[in-house]
């Protein structure tokens, strides 16, 4: 039985399509905030950018839902706040997880986790998928340099769905209670080991390269393109090339 924190109840079902489908649908049928859908197997589990996501090997895969009363321009700090806090969580245990903007969950250069919010009326469904080990035979061949699990003192699934509750009722406090700052500031923290490299940046209708400059008090990306012009990213994916400054594509 997980020790959830007040406030939280916990739907825990063997399998299902996707949690974060779950928990829209209950959303939308009126469920009050606080719901955590958990499921041992997702059978169409929901990436960013419309892709699917495949829990591999051992994983853990669950959703909350929550009704900030935020106007929809706000919701994206719970995105950024999810990211957060996954890293807050687990960071003791692991020590060099860091977040890849908007909000990969990376152990070095590889991805250990993801977050996808989606949002409804006034509902945020904030889904986190995380990679507790590799499965049985190794990484497949097409993921092997780019999956990682997390390290076992994390803890099972019960302890990190727990933990990473915990934690996004802290930052969702101190967001309600304090504004946007801190929780910015630690957002900035969490992405510094991107800060420099240069990364392609896929979103538009042709890919770009650039250097990642920051993030500003939005949660956009800030880069230098091939120019140097200063630009704003603000949705889609980037890809890490690599320390030094790319010549433009
Ligand atoms: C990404 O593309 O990086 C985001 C992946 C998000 C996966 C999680 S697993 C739990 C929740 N349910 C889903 O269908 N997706 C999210």
């Amino acid at each position: 039985m997980i020790p959830l924190p007040p406030g939280h109840r916990l739907l825990h079902l063997p399998s299902v399509d996707s949690t974060n489908a779950e928990a829209l649908r209950r959303a939308r049928a009126g469920e009050p905030e606080g719901l955590v859908v958990w499921a041992d197997e997702q059978v169409a589990g929901r990436g960013r950018q419309g892709r699917r996501w495949l829990g591999g090997g051992d994983s853990v895969a669950f959703s909350l839902l929550r009704r900030p009363g935020v106007p929809p321009q706000e919701a994206t700090r719970w995105t950024l706040l999810a990211g957060l806090a996954v890293v807050d969580a687990l960071q003791a245990a692991a020590p060099e997880l860091w977040l890849k903007w908007p909000n990969d969950v990376l152990l070095g250069r590889r991805k250990a986790g993801g977050i996808l919010c989606e949002l409804d009326g006034g509902a945020i469904v904030v889904g986190i998928g995380l990679n507790l080990a590799p499965p049985a035979g190794g990484w497949p061949q097409d993921l092997v340099d780019r999956a990682a699990s997390l390290p076992p003192g994390v803890g099972g699934r019960e302890q990190v769905i727990a933990g990473v509750l915990a934690s996004f009722d802290r930052l969702e406090t101190e967001l309600l209670q304090q504004g946007p700052a801190p929780l910015m500031a630690r957002y900035r923290r969490a992405l510094a080991p991107m800060i420099g490299w240069s990364v392609r940046v896929d979103g538009g209708a042709e890919p770009w390269a650039a250097r990642v400059e920051g993030v500003d008090d939005s949660g956009a990306l800030v880069v230098l393109d091939g120019s140097g012009a200063r630009r704003t990213v603000l949705a889609g994916d980037v890809h890490l090339l690599g320390p030094a400054i790319p010549e433009a594509p």
